[in-house]
């Protein structure tokens, strides 16, 4: 598989266009398959995850032209509309994929498999199977179900509507169960311990289906039907931003433009931290697309101090800790993570691997249970660094070997392509 090879930046200027965010990807497809009526997608992230996540709507009878482009149409049957899948639905490297189709498919009346590829197989499946189990889904797995390849036979008209309380803040727990409820008669409803990314109640609202929130409990009341409202215009993914805004914070001389991203509140937890290290970061031109606010974003290079972040910003910035490690790793002072125990089970444990990573470039790194310490230095070495199978870490050293003495070299990058097909080609034309 391929490596990819970061030469030292002399700063990252321009004004670039980002792919499409990859949560609202996967929700606008699943969405407008069980809408009554066609939906356009525009800004689809035609990524690895988001287009297997295409092919089991296929696979669930659902027509979908453009398969493969950022622009597709999805032929939305209808909440009763999906059919029986003949063979497994493998959802590749794609926790939100199988997560979320695993409370769509716990409220259908017909039996499914869905798995995914070894890294994905690791996960943890008992969070969304133990709810899904008592709203009437009947799921098997390995673990006794606890790992995927899950089995299921879904409630049909006999899905029970609960009062769910999530041991973790999880937007993928949350939406299997809203999911599931969907198909429930009556009201269920979802607490967490904090606010997780509300990219489903939104996406539920913009079909016309009623959601209620209170502080950290969504209901949804069961049997409502989804309206096609025409197109959904897909923001790009913040997460991708975050490595471009990270490379300008840490690159002097930068002075980047990044157009058109996704700024819902429960995601720009990156530009909050960011901020409060003192990177230069301004939102610009906001508006609102398919129910989700949208800027340009401006990052120009700035010196960068420590920070200790916990609580509740942690969900908020869940997917971008890896990149964050790698400010931190260029700030001066030390940096103190913790309560984010949850990146132990992403796609590698980002704890470990990021850790691991950046030391090899001479960071100073230590790695706490549920978290990490990070003090950092004016320049890392360049090394020889692993993907560990994880698209994240595999951008977050790119970013790092930017601002290092000496080339870095990423082996197995092809992995970035699960979030982020094009991630060498724009690096290169804003970052040398
Ligand atoms: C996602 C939720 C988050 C996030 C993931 C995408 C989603 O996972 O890390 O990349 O689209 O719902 P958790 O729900 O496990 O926190």
């Amino acid at each position: 598989m391929s490596d990819l090879v970061i030469r030292p930046s002399r700063g990252v200027r321009g004004d670039i266009l980002l792919p499409g965010d990859k949560s609202i990807s996967h929700r606008s497809v699943l969405f407008s398959a069980i809408a009554e009526g066609d939906t356009a997608i525009n800004g689809f992230l035609a990524g690895e995850d988001t287009t297997n996540t295409v092919k089991t709507v296929q696979a669930l009878g659902i027509t979908v032209d453009g398969v493969g482009n950022s622009r597709m149409v999805v032929r939305g049957n209808g909440l009763d509309g999906l059919r029986e899948p003949s063979g497994v639905l493998d959802l590749g490297n794609s926790g939100t994929g199988m997560r979320l189709l695993a409370g769509l498919l716990a409220g259908q009346n017909f039996f499914s498999i869905l798995t995914g590829d070894e890294y994905l197989r690791k996960r943890p499946m008992g969070r969304i199977v133990e709810p899904l189990r008592l709203m009437g889904a009947m799921i098997d797995g390995r673990s006794d179900g606890k790992l995927a390849p899950l089995a299921i036979r879904g409630g049909g008209r006999k899905t029970r509507a609960i009062e769910y309380t999530s041991p973790v803040a999880s937007a993928q727990v949350k939406s299997a169960v809203l999911l599931a409820g969907l198909f429930a008669d009556g009201e269920t409803t979802v607490n967490e311990p904090s606010k997780s990314r509300d990219h489903t109640e939104r996406m539920f609202r913009f079909f016309g289906v009623d959601v209620a929130e209170a502080g950290t409990r969504v209901t949804i009341r069961g049997r409502q039907r989804l309206r096609a409202k025409g197109t959904i215009e897909v923001p790009s993914d913040i997460s991708s931003a975050a490595f471009f805004l990270v490379a300008a914070g840490i690159v002097p001389g930068s002075d980047l433009l990044v157009r058109n991203v996704g700024v819902n509140p429960t995601r720009t937890g990156i530009v909050d931290v960011l901020q409060a290290m003192g990177a230069d970061i301004t939102l610009e031109n906001r508006r609102e697309q398919a129910g989700e606010p949208v800027a340009d974003i401006r990052a120009r290079y700035s010196k960068l101090h420590a920070v200790e972040l916990s609580g509740d910003v942690i969900p908020r910035a869940i997917d971008e800790i890896p990149v964050l490690a790698v400010a931190a790793a260029y700030a001066e002072g030390t940096t103190v993570i913790r309560d984010a125990s949850e990146l132990r089970v992403k796609e590698s444990d980002r704890i470990a691997t990021i850790a691991g990573e950046l030391r090899k470039m001479g960071a100073e790194v230590r790695e706490l249970p549920d978290g990490m310490e990070i003090t950092g230095r004016e320049r890392l070495d360049g090394a020889h660094c692993e993907s560990h199978g994880d698209h994240r870490i595999a951008m977050s050293m790119a970013v790092a070997g930017l601002a290092a003495m000496n080339n870095t070299v990423i082996r197995d990058a092809a992995w970035i392509d699960t979030s982020f097909p094009g991630f060498e080609r724009l690096l290169h034309q804003a970052a040398y």
